[in-house]
């Protein structure tokens, strides 16, 4: 699948690895075919732009309070439009738990309805896997995912498991970014091989360009950096790292990994530093998810500078207002309801 994208100059999507050039003159690599890889080729640029949405969980509470669940959600579409509207983002990064498990087997109606949704705001789509995003069949659900319209998903052949790289126009990696199923456990042994695996592959290609990972599940160290007072930011919650066992920062680290992104705790939105890699917490999105109250919903915005290697985050709310923690700031409100 080829897609022909207007906004900010992108130009095309690839899901399988194949590129196309819109521009003739432009002479146009043949680069190997990686079946987990997808590319989107840019405008040449100095910075790229990522707004990160995690834990929109759509339809949550539509069987016991389907009025409510449909405001929330419709909530939640102004807030997604008027943060892509401020963002201006090259890709969004939509970190799990898009929709809310699988009631009566209607998980695959309510990941369309999702995927309807991305579809519609007009900017490439990456997904990861959430442990609320439940259905009956994931083969199924890969493919759909990997077809839609400005899909940049890559997950069919390591089930889930995918690498989005960045690329100017004359073939320039500009950013690899590491996309990680972490189901409902974390990050387990497959997607650690994959991690490992897939950097050997692309090492081979190119010299290591910025590298970043996405996922859903909090790894460890999360909460390790908050314990050692280094991570700066607001924790309403304890690390909820599931079977995480702390084995996956060094091959991230490893693997030439130097940010990663995650969400699953609603009111936590704190990073911190450990093994050379960063460790950022969306800001949770969704008003059918818990925590409103305490941590307004909004997204993540990150820009990068690829050939300083370099990111910036901040959270970004609808009203285009953005926050990021001072240099000590450090907010604990787990004792506060
Ligand atoms: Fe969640
Ligand atoms: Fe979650």
């Amino acid at each position: 699948m080829v897609q022909n994208i207007s906004r900010r100059g992108f130009l095309s999507v690839s899901t399988t690895g194949v590129m196309a050039a819109a521009v003739a003159d432009i002479p146009t690599p043949t680069p190997q075919k990686i079946p987990w890889e997808t590319r989107l080729i840019i405008s040449n640029r100095a910075e790229l732009r990522m707004l990160q949405f995690t834990d929109i969980h759509f339809f949550n509470g539509a069987t016991r309070r389907p009025e409510r669940e449909k405001q929330k959600r419709n909530q939640t579409l102004d807030d997604a439009r008027r943060l892509i509207d401020h963002a201006k983002p090259d890709v969004l990064l939509i970190t799990g738990d898009v929709w809310h498990d699988n009631p009566d087997g209607r998980g695959a109606e309510f990941m369309n309805y999702a995927i309807e949704q991305f579809a519609s705001w007009g900017v490439p789509w990456a997904f990861t896997w959430g442990n609320h995003d439940q259905l009956d069949d994931y083969k199924a659900a890969h493919k759909v995912l990997a077809e839609a319209k400005h899909s940049l998903y890559g997950g069919i052949e390591k089930d889930g498991n995918y690498v989005v790289t960045f690329e100017n126009r004359d073939g320039t990696c500009l950013a690899e970014i590491f996309c990680l199923n972490t189901r409902d456990t974390g990050i387990d042994k497959m997607a650690q091989q994959f991690i490992h695996e897939a950097a050997v592959t692309l090492d081979t290609r190119h010299k290591r360009p910025m590298r970043l990972g996405a996922f859903h599940i909090p790894i460890k160290q999360y909460k390790d950096v908050w314990d050692n007072d280094t991570a700066r930011g607001i924790i309403g919650e304890n690390v909820c790292m599931e079977k995480e066992d702390g084995t996956s920062l060094p091959i991230l680290a490893a693997a030439g990994i130097q940010a990663v992104f995650c969400g699953h705790d609603h009111v936590n939105d704190y990073a911190g530093s450990m093994e050379g890699v960063d460790l950022i917490y969306g800001r949770t999105t969704g008003h059918n998810g818990y925590g409103t109250s305490k941590v307004p919903k909004g997204a993540k915005l990150y820009t990068l500078d690829p050939a300083l290697k370099t990111l910036e985050w901040v959270s970004l709310l609808p009203d285009g207002t953005t926050w990021k923690p001072g240099t000590n700031e450090r907010k604990d409100t787990r004792r506060s309801s």
